[in-house]
Formats: structure tokens, sequence, C-alpha cells
């Protein structure tokens, strides 16, 4: 039999991350800093999938597409922007600043010049200096101000864990926060009571998995957790028409200051922001040659600007 898990039951009832209490101890040093200094701080949930383990010692599991660049990407423009970040990062997923350098599109070792015979320093080729310029010295800034803070998540329950208690440690912030929830959360989960030991053993059998729905949580952040914080959450659809209704849908019932929508094959395109009483799309010049810049620059942009009226609003 399934379970309708309420966000109470998923907490009160699941094992707490043995990691959890450190990763909360670090982000409560993280913002009694940023407070003391009167910085904005936002909480990006990285898009990168949250995986759903199907053993207890893991060998399988349920993911799904996203690789987390638009979390890894706002996070950067985020610090441009002059905000401190807590970026809770789906390990082995897109990272700011590193990205750029990625194994596949643009591998590290294409950088670097093999030293000669004998020689036993490396250095960066020329050819690619100037474009590793600007992206090592705003990775080397954010360090050493102590703009970001990673905390590092694989699973749904060691995400949504971390999600609560992120959220509530930047209560002192007051307006001052905000949450960018851009994870491509799970929606179905197994429970550790129902999880096997071991490796599922194929046997030539067919597999049948009951799943479980993860709660929906967003509702407990905006009233419980965070309800000083600026929240911008996302919509994912592939159906156009879908959009914009389920946006709206999300804001009305959560109440929160707005949803980002996009669409799976346009999202690095065009998105919408989607408010109570209106809908801006943010959209780049063309969807065909290379863009411009990354639609986050503009995304982050056009947040960061009402999180700004909005702090000035009261
Ligand atoms: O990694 P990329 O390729 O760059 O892709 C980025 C992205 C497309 C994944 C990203 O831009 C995005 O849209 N992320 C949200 C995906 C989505 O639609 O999630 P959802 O419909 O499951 O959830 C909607 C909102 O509810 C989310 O903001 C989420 O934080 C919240 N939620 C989700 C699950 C859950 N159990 N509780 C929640 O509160």
């Amino acid at each position: 039999m399934s379970r309708a898990w309420t966000a109470e039951a998923f907490y009160t009832q699941l094992e707490e991350p043995p990691t959890l209490a450190e990763y909360t101890q670090q982000a409560r040093d993280f913002v009694a800093r940023h407070v003391a200094e009167k910085r904005k701080v936002v909480l990006v949930t990285q898009s990168g999938g949250t995986t759903v383990p199907l053993e207890k010692n893991m060998v399988r599991f349920l993911d799904n597409f996203s690789a987390g660049t638009r979390g890894a990407a706002s996070a950067e423009y985020f610090l441009e922007a002059g905000y401190a970040v807590i970026f809770m990062s789906r390990q082995h997923s897109q990272f700011p600043f590193t990205r750029w350098y990625s194994h596949t599109t643009n591998p590290l070792f294409d950088l670097l010049e093999e030293p000669a015979e004998g020689e036993e320093t490396v250095q960066v080729s020329q050819a690619h200096v100037q474009g590793l310029l600007p992206i090592l010295h705003a990775y080397h800034e954010a360090k050493r101000r102590g703009r970001l803070l990673t905390v590092p998540f694989v699973t749904v329950i060691e995400y949504l864990f971390l999600l609560r208690n992120m959220s509530e440690v930047m209560d002192p912030l007051g307006r001052h926060a905000m949450q960018y929830l851009a994870a491509a959360v799970s929606d179905f989960f197994v429970p550790a009571d129902k999880l096997s030991e071991h490796k599922i053993q194929s046997d030539d059998q067919a597999l049948t998995l009951q799943l479980e729905p993860v709660p929906k949580v967003l509702g407990s952040l905006v009233a419980s957790w965070a309800p000083n914080a600026f929240v911008v959450s996302f919509k994912l659809e592939t159906d156009e028409k879908l959009l914009i209704p389920k946006a709206e849908r999300s804001l009305h019932k959560y109440g929160h200051q707005l949803v980002i929508g996009n669409l799976l094959q346009r999202r690095k395109f065009e998105v919408v922001l989607v408010e109570p009483h209106d809908h801006t799309w943010v959209r780049l010049p063309s969807t065909s040659a290379a863009p411009p810049h990354e639609i986050e620059r503009d995304i982050v942009a056009a947040i960061a600007e009402r999180h700004e009226s909005w702090i000035a609003s009261v």
C-alpha cells in the first residue's frame, strides 16, 4: 500500500541525514556574518536531479535529465550582483565557475600545455588565458570574501532535510533572504522501510517498483520555514499551454512572490516570470544561433531588481 506523505510525516518519520547538523551549523555561521554586513543572501537549490535510491546499499537509482546548469549559472550571476550565495549542490552536477571547464564541453586538460621533458610547471595555453581569467578572478573573489557556501546532497531525502534547515537558518536575514528553488525534485521515492538492503537480484524476473509520492514542501517553506523571504519557485513543463496556468496555480496556492516558468525544449532561450498580477517573458534574441550570453544573467538581473523593490516596499 502506498502512503500519502504529508510534509510533517516526512520530517518526523524519516531519519535525518548524518551530515545535516554540520551543514546547518556552517550555514548558520555564514548567515550571521552576512546579517552583520547587511548583505542579501540567496539560497540556490541547484537544478540537478535528486536521486531516488532503489537499494540501501545503493547500486541502482532513479534520477532525471537535469545537469544543474540553471542553478550553477544563476549562482555566479547572484555573486556578481552582490549577493552571498548558499548553493545546495547536487554532487557531480554543474558547479559555479568550474562548470566552464567541465569534462565534455570544454575539458580542463585541453587548457593546459604539456610541459617539456624535465620541466615541472604547468601553464595555461595562451589561447585560453583571456577566457579563463575573469572566471578565475570571480571564483577566487567569492572564496576570499566568503560569499559562497556549498552544501552538497545526492538523494531526495537529503535535499528535503537540507532545504528545511537552510530556509530556517536564513530567517534572521528577514527580507534580505531569497529562496531560488531551481532543483528538479523527484516526485516519487521509496521509503527506507521498503528499500531492499542489498542489490536487487535480477534472476531474469521482471521488477515491479512501488514508489510513494514525495510531499510538496513549498507550502511549509513559504508559511513556516521562511515566512519573510522572497521566494522564487520554478515550473517546468513540456506542453506550452500548461506553463502559465500551472505557474499561476502554484503562486495562488502557496502565496509566494514569483514562479519562473520554463519549457524543457526552450529553457535555455526563454522563461516567463509569473507574478500575482502580471507575467513577463525573458527571451534571448535567437534560439538558433549561439546566444549572446546566458539567459541566467537576464533572469538574475530581473529577479534581483524585483527583490530590491520588495525590500523597499515595507
Ligand atoms: O539543469 P538544467 O538543464 O539547467 O534545467 C533547469 C530546470 C529546467 C530543471 C529548472 O529550470 C526547473 O524548472 N526546475 C524546477 C523543475 C520543476 O518543475 O519542478 P516541480 O514541478 O517538481 O516543482 C515545482 C516547484 O515546487 C519547485 O520550485 C520545487 O522547489 C517545489 N517542490 C517540488 C517538489 C517537492 N516535493 N516540493 C516542492 O516544494
